[in-house]
């Protein structure tokens, strides 16, 4: 099957992928979509709620469903939930969508970046950072397995990234640079 020009940036809570996304959707002139958002729409609450009212598995459908209903889009930055990568349907669907980005950086970053703000319901335990290394550690593998590309932010000004993601795009899909 013909790949399509779009771009999907996944890779673990907090490694930047709504934030670097949408910038670079703008400079690619792509439309930016967000899966998590989707989720939070049809569902007509916040990722928390879903987490606590209806369960993870409830969520990880909704984010199924989610993805299946962007699979025929085409020139779209695609930026994803962290676990998406979770079920293998899901990392199938991903690779079909287009080009797949993995942002990665070092745990202590990510925990830094993810201890910013409470919105994470997989972390909400006694011992998050325990939660966030053991989630790794099982998510690691997917990630590698599902990405063409994997860009390591650890040490990386954001504009250095999105820099780095609007290169490979082009690289990927063979444009020519503008002079
Ligand atoms: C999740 C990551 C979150 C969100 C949900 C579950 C995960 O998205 O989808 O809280 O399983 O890692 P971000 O990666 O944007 O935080």
């Amino acid at each position: 099957m013909q790949r399509r020009e779009n771009i999907i940036l996944i890779g673990f809570m907090g490694s930047g992928k709504s934030s670097i996304g949408k910038r670079v959707s703008k400079r690619l002139g792509f439309q930016f979509i967000d899966t998590d958002q989707i989720v939070i729409d049809r569902a007509g609450m916040p990722i928390a709620d879903i987490f606590e009212r209806l369960g993870e598995d409830k969520f990880r459908d909704l984010e199924s469903s989610a993805l299946r209903s962007i699979a025929h889009l085409n020139r779209c930055l695609v930026a994803t939930g962290g676990g998406i990568v979770v079920r293998s349907e899901n990392r199938a669907l991903l690779r079909q969508l287009g080009y797949v980005i993995c942002l990665t950086a070092s745990e202590d970053v990510i925990f830094e970046r993810v201890s910013r703000n409470s919105k994470r319901p997989l972390l909400h335990t006694p011992n998050p950072r325990q939660t966030l290394s053991a989630l790794l550690t099982t998510r690691q593998p997917f990630y590698g397995e599902t990405a063409q590309f994997i860009l390591d932010t650890t040490k990386m000004p954001q504009a250095e990234a999105e820099d780095a993601i609007v290169d490979e795009a082009r690289r990927a899909f063979s444009w020519h640079r503008a002079a």
